[in-house]
């Protein structure tokens, strides 16, 4: 259903392999930031998963950081208020990675959180948790997004199981085609219990930044950054969601001081005259 392009065309296929890499990188800034005594997150377990980080990606820009810091807040924050307001009992976190929130969230018990992800990077995750005690029921479901039927049999087991569900996309929408974004909107859509989908968004012009900087230091993933459409949240509105509430990366950046190249904002505020209606940052999407 969903093509995921290849993220390198000489990485491995490993656990510790390319794919692997992406999920253990996004873990190094949460372990990093977890170390800080003023931190605006608290991921104990991340160190385990940046340990074995490979030197490709050994440079870690201090921008990329910051971004991703804000990204892990905002989330933090709207999944906590969403299955309050929302009265969710199911969350799906597709292509989770090394995230751990059901393990260092305060969720309610009624929450059976599903976990997705290829399956090496799901083996590996659940052996550096076998010591770790979640906050809900936590399932771990390989999944890959390439293969017909894996998702949507995910839903619908959740569907079976849950009466409303939030659905997770965190870095992960940004590496896909346009064409398969489309679908996963329409799959989400059609079912039911699915009621809303918390996910970031990149603009064309920080794709066209990110792309040049991913291509001077990580030659091999330059190229790959591809869904950042011009009309922001409102690409969703066709396939049935709407946004409850807008994010932007920047302004949770300032919030929570983590701003440490201010000439970002300038730049991308100036981008983002070319596409006003465009959007670097976190959406709530719930259906229309
Ligand atoms: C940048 S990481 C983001 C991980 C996590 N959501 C986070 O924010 O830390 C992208 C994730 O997509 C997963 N992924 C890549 N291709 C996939 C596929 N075909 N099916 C499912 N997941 C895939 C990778 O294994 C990786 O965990």
């Amino acid at each position: 259903m969903t093509e995921i392009p290849e993220m390198s065309s000489r990485g491995s296929h490993t656990p510790a392999g390319t794919l692997s890499d992406t999920a253990a990188w996004m873990a190094s800034f949460r372990a990093q930031e977890s170390a800080r005594r003023d931190r605006r997150i608290d991921d104990p377990y991340a160190a385990r998963f940046a340990k074995n980080l490979s030197g490709r990606f050994a440079h870690r820009g201090q921008l990329a950081a910051d971004m991703v810091v804000q990204r892990t807040v905002v989330f933090d924050e709207l999944i906590l208020k969403t299955i309050a307001e929302h009265a969710i009992d199911c969350v799906i976190n597709i292509a989770a990675g090394y995230d751990t929130r059901p393990y260092r969230l305060q969720l309610p018990e009624r929450v059976v959180w599903f976990d997705t992800d290829l399956p090496d990077l799901t083996t590996r995750k659940k052996e550096l948790l076998d010591d770790a005690t979640p906050k809900c029921a936590v399932e771990f479901r390989n999944l890959d997004l390439r293969e017909a039927g894996q998702l949507a049999a995910i839903l619908e087991d959740a569907n079976r199981r849950a009466s409303r569900a939030l659905v997770i996309t965190e870095g992960l929408l940004l590496y896909l085609p346009e064409d398969s974004v489309r679908g996963l909107a329409e799959t989400l859509g059609l079912h039911p219990n699915v009621s809303v989908w918390l996910t970031d968004l990149m603009s064309p012009a920080a794709r066209f930044f990110m792309n040049r900087a991913a291509a001077r230091h990580l030659d091999h993933i330059g190229e790959i950054l591809r869904f950042a459409p011009r009309n922001g949240p409102a690409f969703f509105a066709p396939y049935g969601w709407t946004p409850e509430s807008v994010h932007p990366a920047f302004r949770v950046m300032q919030r929570i001081d983590r701003n440490s190249n201010p000439m970002i904002g300038a730049v991308l505020g100036a981008a983002k005259l070319f596409a006003p209606a465009s959007l670097d940052g976190t959406v709530l999407l719930r259906r229309l």
